[in-house]
């Protein structure tokens, strides 16, 4: 299989997980990465990585969320990977999200929606993200990966994700942002506090 490997502390047991069945001989697999952290700690057990563009294609890719709400749309980007993740997960037949219960949300909105953009002109791309209606934008100290800035938006609730990730992808400079509508979404993995596992699966 083509494995999409995703970026966090949760996925992070995954790809531990993974890497114990490929050396046991169990599994053999194709990966793309989501970011230079992932890309090293799937190297450092036993996993091949290849670049996107090389594998086309993915049967399947696993990455974890900060958000998720009951339509199973989903904030990402909290760990700043959120453009190669959304590239990955458009790459899969099944994208997979782990996480634990405490990501589970009525509505998106309380983490900030996490958003990558161009060096050029940041507060004019801030300025337009701000007239969309978020109460403050606030930009992290250090870069993406692709060496862009990187940004967290405060809208409040988000009561219609799908046309806030409409006006958010029309405003030019910003690369990406960490909606992730529920049509991306096959299943949602839950650890719940008690230990146990739920899954639940996009009707
Ligand atoms: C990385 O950019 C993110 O999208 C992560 O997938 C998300 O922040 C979840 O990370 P944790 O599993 O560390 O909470």
């Amino acid at each position: 299989m083509r494995v999409g490997l995703g970026t966090g502390s949760t996925v992070h047991f995954t790809i531990v997980a993974l890497g114990e069945r490929v050396r046991s001989g169990d599994l053999e697999i194709r990966c793309v990465a989501t970011s230079t952290q992932t890309e090293n700690l799937a190297n450092s057990v036993g996993l091949k990585v290849e670049q996107p563009d090389l594998v086309r294609h993915l049967d399947i890719a696993i990455d974890g969320a900060d958000e998720v709400d009951q339509r199973l749309n989903l904030t990402k980007g909290g760990g700043g990977a959120l453009t190669r993740e959304k590239i990955v997960a458009t790459m899969a037949d099944r994208f997979i999200v782990v996480v634990d219960d405490s990501k589970l949300v009525p509505q998106l909105g309380r983490f900030g929606t996490p958003i990558e953009v161009l060096r050029f002109a940041p507060e004019v791309v801030a300025d337009q993200v701000r007239s969309l209606g978020a109460a403050e934008v606030r930009f992290r100290p250090e870069a993406s990966d692709n060496g862009a800035l990187l940004a967290d938006a405060f809208f409040g609730e988000i009561p219609d994700p799908t046309g806030l990730a409409s006006a958010l992808q029309a405003v030019p400079g910003l690369i990406e942002h960490g909606l992730f509508l529920s049509s991306m979404v096959d299943r949602v993995v839950v650890a719940e506090s008690d230990g146990s596992v739920r899954e639940i699966s996009n009707p």
